[in-house]
């Protein structure tokens, strides 16, 4: 075995160490991030094929869920799955059971789009719902394929209230489901981000304006989904310095010095960070230190974005993160966990069937050993 293996395995022990969250003791500390697959079934209704590929990937230290629309109107694009009615959490609870029977741990996050959809997916072919009248830049997927997005309609001051009701019902639903908690999605663009944002908000009534107003919808929601499920089964995910879903802010250090402030109230499991640009470079221009917010939450800091076992170890060993979430490399190799501790190389991701179609590329990458996953 090369030395430089070697050299990785014996530092990378901090990766496997088992780790409180919340009421669990997670068996390692590393987690398969929320990943978009789109192969949600007629109704929103996860697929039978998703049992198998989230067992496959139940030695994760704790797995998330991909983002699942908490209502129709949250929907942004076709064959993403939903939390909002009995059909879907039976077959979601079909998915945890299998999980469990692993002796895994998952959580659902919940996704509402906000301005990110497209008329043809939204229930009457209504526009879209924002903060404020903004078109964003981009395209939605749609059953025609991609589409630019269109100018969503600003939500009404007396349909906010709406808005966190759908949260705390879906909360509810996931809950029956059998997860073991719930993630929610503040970050990449969506609608609390979109609440967030200087770009996107521009609101005049109590959402808008100060930075106090722009975080109250985060926090109704996190009053409503806490009180569902209690603080420490409820993680929530933000991006400060992605410009993932055309957004941007003014003043992010000050922004999420309050978000972070505001959460402490709730004694949440865990703030999961995507440092820098989703998907991208790590390091921003005109960013901050994000350990200035580790250093202020009092829960779990899970680190995201373009890690490696290398990295990790390093991340964790210099008391920057107490989990890592992993992306893509679990879409490629359902037994990450165990390549990992042995270093073992990583098999690459097929792009051409990260979203949607069949089994193939979702259910069929080998483990080391050559085998399909049972
Ligand atoms: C996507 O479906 O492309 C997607 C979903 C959730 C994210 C990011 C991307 O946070």
């Amino acid at each position: 075995m090369p030395a430089e293996t070697n050299s990785i395995n014996a530092n990378n022990e901090r990766l496997f160490e088992s780790v409180q969250l919340g009421p669990y003791l997670l068996r390692n500390r590393i987690v398969m991030a929320p990943l978009t697959r789109s192969r949600a079934t007629e109704g929103d209704v996860p697929s039978e094929m998703a049992i198998l590929y989230y067992a496959q990937r139940a030695s994760a230290g704790l797995i998330i869920a991909e983002a699942t629309q908490i209502s129709p109107q949250g929907k942004g694009y076709v064959f993403t799955p939903g939390i909002y009615n009995q059909t879907q959490v039976d077959a979601w609870k079909k998915i945890t059971e299998a999980v469990h029977a692993k002796d895994g741990r998952i959580y659902l996050q919940l996704w509402h789009v906000g301005r990110i959809s497209h008329p043809s997916i939204q229930p009457n072919n209504e526009l879209p719902v924002a903060p404020s009248a903004i078109t964003p830049e981009g395209q939605a997927y749609t059953n025609d394929g991609f589409v630019p997005l269109v100018t969503p309609r600003a939500l009404r001051l007396e349909e906010m209230p709406g808005i966190v009701e759908q949260y705390r019902q879906a909360a509810k639903y996931a809950l029956a489901a059998g997860f073991d908690g719930v993630e929610i999605h503040a970050a990449n663009g969506y609608l609390l981000d979109q609440f967030l944002r200087d770009k996107t908000n521009q609101r005049t009534d109590a959402y808008g304006g100060s930075i106090e107003n722009r975080v109250r919808l985060l926090v109704e929601v996190t009053e409503a989904v806490t009180a569902v499920w209690g603080g420490n089964r409820v993680g929530l995910r933000i991006s400060p310095l992605s410009k993932f879903g055309d957004i941007w802010d003014s003043n992010p250090q000050a922004l999420f010095t309050h978000v972070v402030e505001k959460l402490n109230a709730f004694k949440l499991a865990y703030l999961h960070v995507i440092e820098g640009d989703t998907g991208g470079e790590r390091e921003v221009a005109g960013g901050f230190d994000l350990q200035i917010l580790r250093a202020l939450f009092n829960g779990a800091y899970m680190a995201n974005n373009g890690y490696d076992a290398a990295l990790a170890d390093h991340r964790l060993d210099a008391g920057k993160a107490d989990l890592i979430a992993f992306g893509r490399p679990f879409i490629s190799n359902p037994d990450l966990v165990e390549r990992m501790r042995t270093s073992a190389p990583l098999s690459e991701p097929d792009p051409k069937t990260m979203y949607g179609g069949d089994g193939h590329g979702y259910i069929d990458y080998p483990t080391l050993s050559g085998s399909v996953a049972a």
